[in-house]
């Protein structure tokens, strides 16, 4: 029986209990893959990927997750399938769902996202939208989780665009209670009524400043994320320059606590939002981060999809 019976569109859908389960089995997951123990679970499971966007993580580790349960994976882009345009969402959604046991997408509108899951039968991923990249943020806790045992008194510093990642950042923080700082320039921020919805009452979990120095001050981890996101490249001129100022450097390092710790999710910019020295410190965890998404999407793919027959 698969532990989480629905889609994975947001994290804002999971309580805190869900979503620590995940994260611990990810973990336990990761030790059993790290000493060849991990279990066959999913043989004759096929999960389908639609990319509408490029990727490196999310389409490799998705379909190498997929393989290590001894299932299969098949790669779709959308110059394939056209939806919408050779095909309306709601058949797609149907006709994918009697041939395979999960679908992944990464796309540019949630609500088609959204739409797929309304028509599947089988659990839908969002692998990354505009809005926001719930995947991503799974790893980042796992990661986080493995480094200091634990997400309690937390404080999570984002330099960058209020973007998707820093979108699911706050659904996280609400559904764990901890400190998320957005420095971003103005006009860069998260709008309000996503901010209204994702926290509720607990407002004082969230902070946006135009100020990176007093952001790091307290941080835990400092997050960041290229300034043009991918669907905003005719902006990336201007973003260039109205980010200047909020680049991860070793200076900006410095006004940190010693103990604080670097992710991004990669692809970086290097020389723009974070520099060669910082990506390559000690303080930073980006690759074992990228290497969490493997084992937080096995994990899920184990929580939504039945197990197959061996
Ligand atoms: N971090 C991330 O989602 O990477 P890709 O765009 O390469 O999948
Ligand atoms: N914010 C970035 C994340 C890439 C993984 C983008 O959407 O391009």
């Amino acid at each position: 029986m698969p532990l989480l019976r629905k889609h994975f569109l947001s994290l804002a859908d999971f309580t805190k209990a869900e979503l620590e389960e995940l994260l611990l089995l990810a973990i336990r997951q990761k030790a059993l893959c790290n000493s060849g123990k991990l279990e066959r679970t999913h043989v004759g499971r096929t999960l389908a990927c639609i990319f509408h966007k490029p990727s490196l993580r999310t389409r490799v580790s998705f379909e190498v997750a997929m393989h290590q349960l001894g299932g299969d994976s098949i790669y779709v882009t959308e110059k394939e399938i056209g939806i919408g345009t050779r095909e309306a969402p709601q058949d797609i959604a149907r006709v994918l769902a009697r041939y395979v046991s999960a679908v992944m997408i990464r796309t540019f509108q949630q609500d088609l996202v959204e739409t797929i899951a309304e028509w599947s039968t089988v659990p839908v991923i969002n692998g990354l939208t505009d809005l926001l990249h719930p995947c991503q943020v799974l790893a980042d806790l796992m990661t986080i989780k493995e480094h200091r045992g634990g997400l309690e008194k937390l404080t999570v510093t984002f330099i960058g665009d209020g973007n998707n990642v820093a979108r699911s950042w706050i659904n996280a923080c609400s559904r764990f209670s901890f400190k998320f700082i957005l420095a971003c320039p103005k006009g860069y921020g998260v709008a309000s009524e996503f901010c209204e919805r994702a926290l509720g009452s607990a407002t004082e979990l969230y902070e946006e400043t135009s100020n990176p120095v007093e952001a790091v001050k307290e941080a835990n981890v400092i997050y960041t994320d290229v300034w043009t996101s991918m669907g905003q490249e005719a902006e990336a001129r201007k973003r260039l320059k109205d980010f200047e100022g909020f680049q991860v450097n070793e200076s900006l390092l410095n006004k940190a606590p010693s103990d604080a710790v670097v992710l991004h999710c990669l692809p970086a910019h290097r020389g723009e939002e974070i520099t060669d020295e910082v990506i390559e410190s000690k303080q930073s965890l980006v690759f074992d981060q990228a290497e969490n998404r493997l084992h937080a999407q096995r994990a899920l793919l184990f929580s939504l999809i039945p197990p197959g027959r061996e």
